[in-house]
Order: C-alpha cells, then sequence, then structure tokens
C-alpha cells in the first residue's frame, strides 16, 4: 500500500484538524489559534483553502441544515433565512476596547449619553469574553479563515484571521474577501495579522430557539481592541456583526491603523467615470441604505458617459508620494440592500446578483426564485410568495415581504461594469470625495465645500434619517458624522484632526461635495429621478474639477449656477424647490449641529471646527 492511501490526521492542542494543511499557518498564526481552541473548546477544527470543492461542500453542509435553500431558478444561488431576532447590524452592542475611554470617544458634556460610540475597559472585554467564549464551540467545527483586505499581496492590503462556528460566515467571507491558500501563501513569520474571533453563540440556558440559525441576541457582543489588532464577536450571525473583515476590520480597526499610519479608512464606495474619454474616479460616504451601491453601478442617462465601479462600501485612502490621494475596494464582494433594486433602479446590479450570490432574509417565489418590494415587475403573475419568514405573503399582506435590510452577497468580480483597475494594487487616483445621506427637507441636491476646512465641518454635520441597516426605530434624522458614526474606531474628534492634517500631506486635494437625492416636495414625493438621473449631479461635479465658473457662493456652499446643471430630456424638475435655501431651516439645522458638537465632541472637538460653525452661523444670519 501507498502511504498516500492512509488518511493523514492532524491534531491542533489534540483536536483533529478535518479538512486543510495545518503547515500552510504560521508559527503566529497556530499560536493564535490554539489559544482561541483552548477557549472554545471545538470538536474540530476545518482550515479553509478556499478552493471550489471546499465551498461546495460547505453549501451542501448548510442545506443539509436547514440554514440555506436553493434556488434552482438561478445559478449557484441560495437563499438564507436568519433568526427574526438577528437581521442587522447591533451598534449599541457594538464596543472598542481602551485602555483610556477618551481614546474611543469624546466626552460628552455632563448628563448627555455619548452616540458616538460604545468603549469597554480591557479588563472587563476579558471577563466578557470568558463569559460567553468558555466552551462555546463544544459540538461544532471551527473554520480558520485566512483572508486579505484588499487584492492579495498589494502594499495597501491588510491580512487577517478569522475563526467562526458558521458555515454560513465561511461561504459569506469567501465572496466578501480573498480567502484561502491565496494569502496564506503570501504569509511568513513575520506577516501582521488582524485577529478575528467569531461565534454564533449559545444561550445560557442552551435553548438554541431555531437551531437552523444559531444565535443569542440577548448576549450578542461585537468587541474591537485596537491596541492588539482583535476583533470578538458573539452572539449574531448577520453581515456586519459576523463577516468581520467588513464593519470591524475594514472600518473599525481600519481607521485606527490608518490614523497610525497616515491614510483614511472610510465608509465610501469608489465609481470611475468617463466623460468625453477623460476617466475621474470619485468616492463617496452615504450612511447604510442611503446609495451607495446604487451610485457605484449606475447607469448614466445622458449620453457620452461611462461609470464603472471599483467599490461599493468601504474605500482604504492614502497619499502617494506625489500627493495624489489613492483608493482601494478592501472587498471582494458585494453586501447590497435587496429592496429598491429592479432592473428600473439598478440594471447593473440585477445583471451581476443571479449566479454564486447567497440572499438572506429576501422572499422565495415558487418558481425557485427571489422576491422583494421593488420588483413587483420582475416576477410572474402567478408565482406564490414566501416571505422572509417563510409564511405565504400576498401583494395585499400588510408586512413587507423581504426584511427590509435583506441583503445579497455576491462576487464583485460579476458585475458588468467592474472597472479594469478595480484590483490594481496602487489603487484609484480619487479627484473628488462626496457626502450625503436622506434629507427629506432643507438640504439641496448638490453643494460644493469651499474649502478642506469647510469640507472636513461638511463631513462632520453629516445628518440623515435612520435607516433598516441598523437597529434604530423610526424616521429620524440623525447625526451621521463621514457617515461612519456606527464605525470610528477612535475618538471622533480626534478623526476630524486627521482629517484636517490631511491638508500638510498635499497641494492637490480632492474637491468635496454634499449630495441629497432623498429631498421631498410638499405632496411628499422625491424632488429628484434619482438612480441613472444622479449622473447629471456627477456631469456637475466633472465641471468642477475642470475648473468651469458654473457655480454660485451661498452660506451654505457652491450651488450650481443657473441651467449649469443639465436638465436635457428631464421634465417636471422643480429646481427652485430643489436648491430652495430657506433660512429657518438652516438657523436650526446649524443650531443642531452646533449643539452636537458641544454636547457629544466638547473639548475633543479640532479649533478649526469650531471656527468654520461660527462661520457659518453668522453667514446664516446674513440669509
Ligand atoms: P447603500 O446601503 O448605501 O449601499 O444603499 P443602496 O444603494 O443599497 O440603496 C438603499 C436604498 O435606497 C435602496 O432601496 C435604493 O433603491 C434606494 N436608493 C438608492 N439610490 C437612490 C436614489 O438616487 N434615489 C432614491 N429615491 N432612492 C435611492
Ligand atoms: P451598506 O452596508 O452601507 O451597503 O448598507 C452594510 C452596512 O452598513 O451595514
Ligand atoms: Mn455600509
Ligand atoms: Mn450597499
Amino acid at each position: 500500500l501507498k502511504l498516500s492511501n492512509y488518511p493523514v490526521f492532524h491534531h491542533l492542542r489534540g483536536i483533529s484538524v478535518i479538512h486543510g494543511d495545518l503547515n500552510v499557518l504560521t508559527e503566529k498564526v497556530r499560536a493564535y489559534v490554539e489559544d482561541k481552541i483552548d477557549l472554545c473548546q471545538p470538536d474540530t477544527i476545518h482550515i479553509c483553502d478556499g478552493t471550489d470543492r471546499e465551498n461546495s461542500n460547505l453549501l451542501n453542509l448548510l442545506q443539509k441544515q436547514g440554514t440555506i435553500v436553493p434556488l434552482p431558478k438561478y445559478q449557484n444561488c441560495w437563499l438564507a433565512r436568519t433568526n427574526p431576532a438577528d437581521t442587522a447590524r447591533v451598534e449599541s452592542k457594538t464596543f472598542i476596547c481602551t485602555e483610556k475611554k477618551s481614546d474611543t470617544i469624546p466626552t460628552p458634556e455632563e448628563g448627555v449619553k455619548g452616540s458616538l460610540g460604545n468603549w469597554m475597559s480591557p479588563e472587563h472585554m476579558d471577563k466578557e469574553v470568558i463569559a460567553r467564549f468558555t466552551g462555546c464551540m463544544k459540538k461544532r467545527t471551527m473554520y480558520v479563515i485566512p483572508f486579505s483586505m484588499g487584492p492579495v499581496g498589494s502594499p495597501l492590503s491588510k491580512i487577517g484571521i478569522q475563526l467562526t462556528d458558521s458555515a454560513y460566515v465561511v461561504a459569506s467571507m469567501r465572496i466578501m474577501t480573498r480567502i484561502g491558500q491565496a494569502v496564506t501563501n503570501i504569509m511568513d513569520d513575520t506577516t501582521e495579522f488582524v485577529k478575528c474571533l467569531h461565534s454564533v453563540g449559545t444561550p445560557l440556558n442552551g435553548v438554541v430557539e431555531n437551531p437552523s440559525w444559531p444565535c443569542d441576541p440577548e448576549r450578542t457582543l461585537i468587541l474591537h481592541k485596537p491596541q492588539t489588532n482583535e476583533i470578538v464577536s458573539y452572539g449574531s450571525g448577520y453581515g456586519g456583526n459576523s463577516l468581520l473583515g467588513k464593519k470591524c476590520f475594514a472600518l473599525r480597526i481600519g481607521s485606527t491603523i490608518a490614523k497610525r499610519e497616515g491614510w483614511l479608512a472610510e465608509h465610501m464606495l469608489i465609481l470611475g467615470i468617463t466623460k468625453n474619454g477623460k476617466k475621474r474616479y470619485i468616492a463617496a460616504a452615504f450612511p447604510s441604505a442611503c446609495g451607495k451601491t446604487n451610485l457605484a453601478m449606475m447607469t448614466p442617462t445622458l449620453p457620452g458617459y461611462k461609470v464603472e465601479c471599483v467599490g461599493d462600501d468601504i474605500a482604504w485612502m492614502r497619499f502617494d508620494e506625489n500627493g495624489q490621494l489613492r483608493a482601494i475596494n478592501p472587498e471582494n464582494g458585494f453586501f447590497g440592500v435587496a429592496p429598491g433594486t429592479s432592473n428600473a433602479s439598478n440594471p447593473i446590479a440585477m445583471k451581476t446578483i443571479f449566479k454564486n450570490t447567497i440572499f438572506t432574509n429576501v422572499a422565495q417565489t415558487s418558481d425557485g426564485g427571489v422576491y422583494w418590494e421593488g420588483m413587483e415587475n420582475e416576477i410572474n403573475d402567478n408565482v406564490e410568495i414566501t416571505d422572509w419568514l417563510g409564511k405565504p405573503w400576498n401583494k395585499n399582506s400588510k408586512t413587507p415581504a423581504a426584511h427590509p435590510n435583506s441583503r445579497f452577497c455576491t462576487p464583485a468580480k460579476q458585475c458588468p461594469i467592474i472597472d479594469p483597475l478595480w484590483e490594481s494594487p496602487e489603487g484609484v487616483p480619487i479627484s473628488a470625495i462626496l457626502f450625503g445621506g436622506r434629507r427629506p427637507v432643507g438640504v439641496p441636491l448638490i453643494h460644493e465645500a469651499k474649502n478642506w476646512r469647510h469640507a472636513v465641518f461638511m463631513g462632520a454635520s453629516l445628518r440623515s434619517e435612520a435607516t433598516a441597516a441598523a437597529e434604530h426605530k423610526g424616521k429620524i434624522i440623525m447625526h451621521d458624522p463621514f457617515a461612519m458614526r456606527p464605525f470610528f474606531g477612535y475618538n471622533f474628534g480626534h478623526y476630524l484632526q486627521h482629517w484636517l492634517n490631511m491638508e500638510k500631506r498635499t497641494t492637490n486635494l480632492p474637491k468635496v461635495f454634499l449630495v441629497n437625492w432623498f429631498r421631498k416636495g410638499s405632496d411628499g414625493k422625491f424632488l429628484w429621478p434619482g438612480f441613472g438621473e444622479n449622473c447629471r449631479v456627477l456631469d456637475w461635479i466633472l465641471k468642477r474639477l475642470d475648473n468651469e465658473d458654473c457655480a454660485d457662493n451661498t452660506p451654505i456652499g457652491l450651488i450650481p449656477k443657473k441651467d449649469s446643471l443639465n436638465l436635457e430630456g428631464l421634465n417636471g424638475i422643480d429646481m427652485s424647490e430643489l436648491f430652495k435655501l430657506d433660512a429657518e431651516f438652516w438657523e436650526q439645522e446649524i443650531n443642531a449641529i452646533q449643539k452636537y458638537f458641544e454636547e457629544q465632541v466638547g473639548k475633543d472637538l479640532p479649533p478649526a471646527i469650531r471656527e468654520e460653525c461660527d462661520k457659518l452661523k453668522n453667514e446664516i444670519k446674513n440669509m
């Protein structure tokens, strides 16, 4: 008999490795894994190699467990239904752990509850981790996922090791990041990595309510320790809580690394736009569920324009040796909001998502497809629909068919307009940065920052209507500075100073704009058609990048001169309502912003931002 006919068993701390090669792990990785094996006490270890075969085995397993069902209408597509208590990011249970509280969050005014992140001490963190993780993987497999945020080997990329007891997380991480052998191949004993521990958890009473989606909502905790580049996430299997490369690594830990190393980790899409053969790249920060994925994949309605997609959620950006800001998309896939996605609103997404995709919490059709609000014209009239909870649904039902935060998780390379440079190791050159949010009243379609300080102030004062991406209730207008409020890895006051400091790094700062697709008229309808028509706003931005004299100064910033926004072929746009600057509204707005800064940021607010605030307040008085 040849030796190779015998299965070779490997063990780690006495636990057998049932898949993958132990020898691909570096000394440091192995020590990390061993430490967490002792804590979590899994039954078996699976070291992910990232192969197709591994993936199809995991999908089979998930199907057997009832976590996913196949969607035979499409190619290699799957539907997961979560526990209804586990459908969004849990910001109130997300903490940053530092010795000093003031390193994590600004000190709010006496009697005011801080809303710029949650802090935990290292001792407290250790206690909470031990209480939850001790033995939490008993009877389960611990998956070891080596992954790269950013193209494997790019000088701008970073490596992580995620340990998880969820095969759904492995299959999703394989889409959202680059995993497996490609990553371990470039690691040696000097390679730094972010340590990411995740468990869906087991409730204290041992009762798993929904065995196809185990979780522990009552004890969910998402913890980050920037000092040791460590993430620990317990109790949730959902998206941003469990795919640790995304929000936890690329934004929270990422922003702390970026602060140390002098670059920016931001909640931004990246797109390329070509007009008359000239191409520019734009990054844009909008809060969750406010239009990033749509803008990143937009189909311009104006002839002569081409938009290409680099990323739809996160940008890592730094100034190169020539002072040019360059960005990479650290992700490998799109975790996009499903509801509202249709051939009318986002045809490019529709061409991307019907193969190799994991859908979560969307509705299902009797012909083996998916359905969500906005897909009314995309399905046969005679199909029956099952809602995200597994109950029969019809158009007269009072509840939505798909959860408002239901998502598709799909490989970026399937996007028909993926940018040829989307995996370029040096990143793409950024010419403009956009901020935006959902503002039904008062905020014009577009305005431009007057200078860099004003731009930083603009980002700092960003506000938006609450959405379903997090646990917030109701349509209140929330402060969401830089669209990063849920994702700051360190004190927001220090973050503002870091942004202000960029002025010292280059003479070639990008121009900055604030857009609002969501202003409503007195009839409650959107004043602007949005989606592909947003190219008209991008067109005006390009003119400004070319230094065209097409902007008028106003107290709040520069707005398009009359007739400089191309409205050709578009009827019924109420430009005066779209751009109306109401003195009373802006007085209230600046007061709210000032109050927010004073109450929430206090002494950590950089003086330059306080000055911008005072300046604007004075100008508004003369409006
Ligand atoms: P993201 O979470 O920031 O990536 O936001 P998405 O691009 O997924 O969009 C979230 C929701 O906003 C979806 O339901 C979209 O249909 C809707 N949306 C996106 N862009 C626009 C727009 O320009 N106008 C309007 N009215 N809705 C939009
Ligand atoms: P989104 O990403 O910004 O596309 O909604 C997910 C999230 O922020 O939770
Ligand atoms: Mn996001
Ligand atoms: Mn998105």
